[in-house]
């Protein structure tokens, strides 16, 4: 558990969250001195890696200060309004570690889960190709959907390349590097679906307290851009449908007058290489029966190599049918922004 919060502080440093860098070692040193980090982790020694134990007790305990349920220590938490201060807040921390024990345990059952507004810079800019091919109207369908806030994407702003509503709740700036997207037909989205094996409601306080702790309390601009997705989330609806992507995929079919994208950001990895396969197959079978009235895309925003061998980098992929072409439109940051296009 040690080496967990060890790694994971280092990882929160790289990726700018400094606050949570220096809280998560103060856990490893309180949990070398046998503190109150080891009772509240007591049953957690085993636990793999990738179940992020380290991110479940920050979330644990960022979900109280959320709540209200911890106002010493919110006095330290950006999200909150707090200055923060790890140094300071570390013995505001241990007091909460100390005497919530039992409010944290039960919620460090709980994955974390975000949904990463920031990649709607990818998918905008992805739509907009989409449209410069085929202008009409597009079927938005997301798998691992998480949320559904990007099927929102369109209602979100760029700036200062001045794409979507003026007055949105979202805007995303400085989200797009290189060579823009066409930007001169609007996106007209009629229909917006996705599936996740968890979906979370953004219209319940359960489903945004949920996903709002997970966001690292010290990254003002990816909270902003989910609060604002969140409001905008209340007055767009939207449907997530608890499924995995195969299943969602047996299920799509092509509509005629409109153009059927499947999307899909930072969710590959987590498909086991049938249902990969099966999901492969589905598009190929899809993309087959698409023709110039009811078309199919695929616009993907993964870490992908571009030939065997090389780096892995997150990839903006669009595959369009008919025809099957496949073309690398950019790179991405992991939260979207910035978005490279080429
Ligand atoms: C890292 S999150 C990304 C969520 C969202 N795409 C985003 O970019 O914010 C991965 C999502 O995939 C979902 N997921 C995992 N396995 C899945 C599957 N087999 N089918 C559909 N969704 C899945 C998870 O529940 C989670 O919401």
């Amino acid at each position: 558990m040690v080496l967990n919060m060890r790694w994971q502080a280092t990882a929160c440093r790289d990726m700018a969250s400094p606050f949570y860098g220096r809280l998560l070692d103060h856990v490893a040193d309180d949990l070398l001195a046998g503190g109150p980090s080891a009772d509240v982790l007591a049953g957690h020694e085993d636990d793999p890696g990738p179940s992020a134990l380290a991110l479940r007790l920050m979330g644990a305990v960022h979900r109280l200060v959320l709540d209200r349920r911890a106002p010493e220590l919110a006095t330290f938490y950006p999200s909150v309004g707090g200055t923060a201060d790890a140094r300071g807040s570390w013995a505001a921390f241990r007091e909460v570690l100390v005497k919530q024990c039992a409010e944290i345990r039960p919620l460090l059952d709980t994955p974390p889960q975000t949904n990463e507004v920031g990649r709607a810079a990818c998918l905008i800019g992805g739509l907009l190709h989409v449209t410069a091919r085929w202008p009409g109207p597009l079927r938005l369908c997301e798998i691992g959907a998480s949320a559904g806030l990007n099927l929102r994407a369109d209602q979100f702003r760029l700036e200062p390349d001045g794409v979507g509503p003026a007055g949105s709740p979202v805007v995303l700036v400085d989200a797009w590097q290189g060579r823009r997207p066409p930007v001169d037909r609007p996106l007209q989205v009629v229909e917006r679906r996705g599936c996740d094996v968890a979906p979370l409601d953004p219209c319940t306080t359960d489903g945004r307290l949920r996903l709002t702790s997970y966001v690292w309390p010290d990254q003002h601009a990816r909270l902003e851009r989910l609060r604002g997705a969140l409001d905008l989330a209340a007055r767009v609806p939207a449907t997530v449908v608890r499924a995995s992507a195969r299943d969602f995929l047996r299920d799509l079919q092509l509509a005629p007058g409109t153009t059927t994208v499947v999307w899909h950001s930072i969710t590959w990895q987590y498909l086991d290489l049938a249902e990969r396969a099966d999901v492969e197959a589905r598009l190929r079978d899809l993309g087959e029966q698409a023709g110039p009235d009811a078309r199919l895309a695929h616009l993907a925003m993964e870490p992908r190599r571009r030939t065997p061998g090389s780096d892995r980098e997150v990839l903006v992929v669009l595959r369009i049918w008919p025809g099957g072409e496949e073309r690398v439109l950019g790179t991405a940051s992991a939260h979207g922004v910035p978005t490279t296009w080429e």
